[in-house]
């Protein structure tokens, strides 16, 4: 159905050019340059926060938020057990332990009652994660951090112009942390930024991004384990003229996700993730939805994913359960203070279903084309489905023949 391409990420354009010229002939191209300080006024601003600090990664940007809400050897940090890596691996560079919890599969966000089952004595941090852009339920997680006084850190890596009750997520947390790497709605081939409104907290970023040096201390004075995690010049200058094209590309995403919403209630077995009510806005950086083989004489969603491939239309599972990772057979001589912890025999029924099962996503550049190239997407998903619907045996005797 389709042999055209999507529209291609990241998008080159003349102001993008001009302000990396221009910024190669400012004085100093790292830090204390000008143009980094007015990517983090202009993105603190945009994302209605008062401070930001500009990282060389998304990573590096939740390790120093997490170091800066005092997370030490031992201490446990709540996190989605669906999500990108470095959601969980920031934690254990923290010398924490990332506790897993639940999804609710409705939105594929962290559930906030399976965060509340996973606290104890020892939890120090939540990071819930804006999963494909769509904002994770916010007050929720918000009344059982400060219930139990606990920080929490918002993963806003994919969530860059997301809101939720008409505020932008990262400073509704003490802290958020965004990404920058090429694939996000914002990119400068590799960032991150941290943004709050709380200033001690900001503070102590500022010097565990910055070799553990302090605001008011001398340049060969350290006081913390930091590093050096700050973003180039250039990568700000790159970036800079994004923020004002980004609501532009937020509207495309948003209208193309409606119209795969729309089309998508008229497939039974196809059903695209929900947002919560309070969300105003999402970015919409990846569309989810839901494949459910029941409708389909219990074709496999593997099965699915490859008639959609012979449409031209690429569509994939996504993450595994953070927990099945090889990464969490743990080694207890590099991690001892892991001793104890049985990732390998841990297990989450939602996560596990839509994981396994159901999830199919669309890549980030998709949501990107005309009204037209989505429509291709539509006309590939009916096409697929009622083959699958009106043939199943065609697809059943290539499952067996496989
Ligand atoms: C949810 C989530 N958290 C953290 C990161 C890490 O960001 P980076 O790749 O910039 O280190 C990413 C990005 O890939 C992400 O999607």
């Amino acid at each position: 159905m389709r042999e055209n391409p999507f529209p291609s990420w990241p998008q080159p354009t003349e102001r993008i050019k001009q302000e990396v010229a221009q910024c190669i002939h400012e004085e100093g191209w790292g830090i204390g340059s000008r143009v980094i300080d007015r990517l983090c006024e202009l993105f603190a601003d945009y994302h209605d926060s008062k401070y930001a600090i500009a990282t060389n990664s998304g990573t590096t940007a939740l390790w120093v938020a997490l170091k800066a809400a005092g997370v030490k050897a031992g201490d446990e940090v709540i996190v989605p057990a669906y999500t990108f890596i470095a959601t969980a691996s920031s934690v254990l560079l923290a010398n924490g332990i990332p506790v897993f919890a639940d999804i609710d599969i409705k939105t594929g966000n962290i559930d906030p009652k399976s965060i509340e089952e996973k606290i104890t004595s020892r939890t120090k941090a939540i990071m819930p994660v804006h999963i494909g852009g769509s904002p994770c339920d916010l007050d929720s997680i918000n009344l059982i951090a400060k219930k139990h006084g606990i920080t929490l850190i918002e993963d806003a890596a994919q969530a860059h112009g997301a809101e939720w009750n008409g505020r932008k997520v990262g400073g509704i947390g003490t802290g958020g942390c965004f990404s920058f790497q090429t694939s996000k709605n914002m990119t400068a081939g590799e960032g991150g930024i941290i943004v709050s409104n709380d200033e001690p907290f900001i503070d102590k970023c500022f010097s565990y991004y910055n070799c553990g040096r302090v605001r008011e201390g001398g340049w060969y004075e350290h006081r913390h384990l930091g590093g050096n995690f700050r973003m180039a010049a250039i990568q700000a200058a790159v970036l800079i003229p994004q923020l004002d094209s980004i609501n532009d590309f937020l509207t495309v995403r948003e209208s193309n996700r409606n119209l795969l919403v729309s089309a998508m209630s008229n497939i039974d077995g196809i059903t695209p993730l929900e947002q919560y009510p309070s969300v105003t806005r999402s970015a919409n950086h990846l569309f989810i939805c839901r494949f459910d083989s029941s409708h389909f004489s219990g074709i496999s969603r593997e099965t699915f994913f490859e008639a959609m491939q012979a449409e031209g239309i690429y569509t994939y599972q996504g993450y595994k359960p953070l927990y099945r990772e090889d990464l969490f057979i743990v080694d207890e001589k590099e991690y001892p203070w892991l001793e104890g912890i049985d990732y390998k025999n841990m297990s989450f029924p939602y996560t596990e279903k839509f994981s396994e099962k159901e999830s199919v996503w669309l890549k980030q550049n998709y949501l990107l084309g005309s009204s037209q190239d989505t429509q291709d997407v539509i006309n590939a998903f009916e096409k697929v489905t009622n083959e699958m619907r009106n043939n199943p045996n065609l697809f059943l005797n290539r499952e067996k023949n496989n």
